[in-house]
Order: structure tokens, then sequence, then C-alpha cells
């Protein structure tokens, strides 16, 4: 499938939809914390989304084996695609809650770590630099940049602190499909890759390993831990390229990161 650019009238449907995923995260933050479960974390989203928002979980039922839940909940080791269910939540757990909507035939995709209680320093540094990498990726998204370039700034960043890059899953395309081309691979090679233009949409979503970027599914089909164990941690916006620069569609009230970066 080729790269689609988004028209007026779609971009305009990339916005609510974009809004409406990161709200979902502002509302679940208080929730999460010590004795909840991740399903019960699912229920109040999913009960959000289709009796407030008037939206629906893309994740329900996406994909094959259809994913059972309507959001995804990644604990501590797991590095995305985990499934809600009935373990609590511990004092210095880390989760990803990975929220897609969709609205008037719109996706908008976006995740946040969570700490439950107090986390290791260990846990907060690899939550830290794993955002820090996203920002940076962000801020250098601008028509003529190219696919390499963003791969290659958060690989760097990653590398830097001696963490590992996850490489069997990436960021993607995204609008009227879950996920379109093309692909955003989170490592890479400056100056390689499709060149970015203006109307694009797309997700960068880096996971990040404290350990080996090594990764296996559970037998459930669906849950993605790292081989060694060791803690993981993911951030996850959905873009749009403008003519000079980008706008993140997902932004949330709490970051401090501008909605809309010009570069002109
Ligand atoms: N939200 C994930 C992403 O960022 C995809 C989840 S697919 C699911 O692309 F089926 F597990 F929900
Ligand atoms: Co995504
Ligand atoms: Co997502």
């Amino acid at each position: 499938m080729a790269i689609t650019i988004k028209t007026p009238e779609e971009i305009e449907k990339m916005r609510v939809a974009g809004k409406l995923a990161s709200e979902v995260l502002m509302m679940i933050g208080e929730h999460v914390k010590k004795g909840v479960t991740t399903g019960e974390l699912d229920k109040i989203c999913h009960d959000y989304i289709v009796n407030e928002q008037h939206a629906i979980p893309a994740p329900l039922n996406y994909g094959n084996p259809p994913f059972p839940k309507s959001i995804c909940t990644s604990v501590n080791h797991v590095i995305c695609h985990g499934i809600p269910g009935d373990k609590k939540l511990k004092d210095g757990d880390i989760v990803n809650i990975d929220v897609t909507v969709i609205k008037d035939g719109y996706h908008g995709d976006t995740s946040k770590m969570f700490v439950v209680g107090k986390p290791s320093i260990l846990a907060e540094r690899l939550i830290k630099v794993t955002q820090e990498s996203l920002y940076k990726a962000i801020r250098i998204v601008k028509p003529g940049v190219r696919l390499g370039d963003i791969g290659h700034i958060i690989q760097t960043y990653a590398e830097s602190h001696k963490y590992s890059i996850v490489r069997e899953y990436c960021g993607h395309g995204i609008g009227a499909t879950f996920h379109e081309d093309p692909q955003i691979v989170h490592y890479g090679k400056p100056n390689t890759g499709e060149v970015i233009k203006a109307g694009m949409c797309f997700t960068i979503e880096p996971m990040i390993n404290a350990g080996k970027r090594y990764s296996k599914i559970l037998p459930d089909n669906w849950t993605v831990v790292t081989k060694d164990r060791s803690l993981s941690a993911q951030w996850e916006h959905t873009l749009l390229v403008t003519e000079t620069g980008v706008e993140i569609l997902t932004l949330r009230d709490e970051e401090t990161i501008d909605r809309i970066i010009n570069h002109s």
C-alpha cells in the first residue's frame, strides 16, 4: 500500500481522533495505582471511549488472533501488546498504556508510561530516556527529512545510555487504516529511507529495553516480552507533517513540548 497524503478534511478528522486518544490517557492516570488490575483499566477506558467519546477502541478484535481487549497494557518486561487481565499492579511497576481510537473513520494512536508508587532509579531513567528519544525525533520532522534520520536520532540517543532498540515493532503511517505505510523504524542511518512529505500522518513509538534488544511473543500470540526479561519502555505520538514542520495530534496537557513545531 502506498503512503497516503491527507486532504484538509482528513487532517481535521485526524486532529479530532488524536485529541480523543490523548484524552483517554489523561483520564486514566488517576486510576493507575497499586491494587488495580489491568483488566479494570481496560474496562474504564473502553466505557469512556464508547459511552463518552462515542468512538471505537481500535484494538478490540484487531488482527489475527483478534486482540481481545480495548487497550494494550504492557507491564515491566512486556515490550508491547500486553493484554489487560486480572493481575493487580504493585508498587514499583511500570506500565505502558497504548490507546487507539477511531472517530469518524480516522485513527488516533498514542501511548504513555505510568509508574505505580516508587519505581527504581533504573526504571525512571529508562522511561525518561525513551520519552526524550521520542521528542528528539519529533523535533526533526519536516518535509525533506528522511525516515532513516528519525531512526538514527532515536537509536543514537538510546544507545548513548547503553539501552537497546527493539527492531521487530515500529511506528507506522495512520489514517483511515490503523497501520498504513510507511513503517517508521526506530533505528537507522542518516540520509536513507523514504523522504517525508507534508500531509503525511504517522506514529513514532520507540520501544527501548534496559537490556538486550531481543523480544519474543508469548503463547497468547500477542504479548511481546524482552527475551532477557529486562525492563522495557515505550511512548507514542501520532503526528501530522506540515509544510514547515510537524503537529503532534495526540499531545497531552501535561506535556511541555510544543504541539506545533515550525522550522521556517
Ligand atoms: N497501538 C499499537 C500501535 O501502536 C497497536 C496495537 S495492536 C493491538 O501500533 F491489537 F494489540 F491492539
Ligand atoms: Co502505533
Ligand atoms: Co499504539
